[in-house]
């Protein structure tokens, strides 16, 4: 069974961080309709003074935050030292899981074109020790078919398996590029959720529904997507993982699931006991 599209909206600007002017494709708003993902943020730009602020320190706690650099740098930092640099093409998958205090500072490039996509834990993994899925972007599988040019950051597309692998919501994370008019059929799990987000040109998501840049189509459930390009091509991200169906306690950086939990973690923030566990790299 073919997803239809069951809903589109544009992504709104917001100022976050120290004041950076990005695009919120969907946030607290929309909770819990992307279940169980969260918020997804679009900090591309060709003014640099719009991202230069950066999100200096900040902490997070139960959740995984995925930094996916299409083009640009982003430096970042955490209070245990470990530091790098995400450049284009590369991803960052970081659980933040029991906590981490880190800084996220996009740096000078001409052209800025990157996602935050925040994805939930369940209540069993939320003070799991922290973990970085640092992916370079040699490391990320090109699939080239029928006009499509698909990368691999998670899940699979045929028999091609993406880096980031044994996540708890078994989420898939692909950026399909597409010719001008060809098509994109794609399985996804029956019951999961699933999305896409235009980040250039327009295309069919359905046989009814066109969808352009700066926007998202939430899927209706199904077997697969088929998704056709416009006139100009189409270049999209298409983000599915498994409902975790629990209830949830959102402050700032930090999702829980009760609100006692939310109070420890930011009193814990406060009084200096939030780290937990030293990350694995
Ligand atoms: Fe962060």
């Amino acid at each position: 069974m073919i997803r239809n599209v069951e809903s589109v909206w544009q992504s709104v600007p917001a100022i976050e961080g120290a004041g950076v002017y990005l695009r919120r494709v969907f946030g607290h708003a929309q909770m819990p309709k992307l279940d169980p993902f969260l918020l997804l943020d679009d900090f591309s730009s060709t003014k640099p003074v719009d991202y230069l602020a950066g999100f200096p320190w900040h902490p997070h706690r139960g959740i995984e935050t995925v930094t996916y650099i299409v083009k640009g740098r982003v430096s970042h930092e955490d209070n245990l030292g470990n530091k790098g640099t995400i450049n284009s093409g590369d991803v960052q998958w970081m659980t933040a899981g029991s906590g981490i205090i880190h800084q996220e500072m996009p740096q000078e490039s001409e052209r800025m074109i990157g996602f935050q996509l925040w994805v939930n834990l369940p209540s069993t993994r939320k003070m799991m020790a922290p973990r970085y899925h640092d992916v370079g972007r040699g490391e990320i599988p090109e699939v080239d078919y029928k006009g499509a040019l698909v990368k691999v950051i998670a899940g699979s597309v045929g028999n091609v398996k993406g880096p980031v692998q044994d996540l708890v919501v078994s989420p898939e994370y692909i950026d399909v590029s597409l010719q001008s008019l060809s098509t994109f059929e794609h399985p996804i799990v029956m019951g999961h959720k699933a999305f896409a987000y235009v980040v250039e040109g327009d295309g069919h998501f359905d046989p009814n529904r066109v969808v352009k840049d700066g926007e998202i189509a939430v899927f209706t459930n199904g077997d697969d997507v088929s998704i056709t390009a416009g006139s100009k091509g189409l270049h999209f991200l298409l983000i599915a993982g498994k409902p975790l169906n629990e209830p949830v306690a959102w402050y700032g950086p930090i999702v829980m699931n009760t609100q006692q939990e939310l109070v420890k973690a930011f009193g814990e923030y406060s009084n200096g006991t939030f780290i937990k566990h030293k990350p694995q790299i």
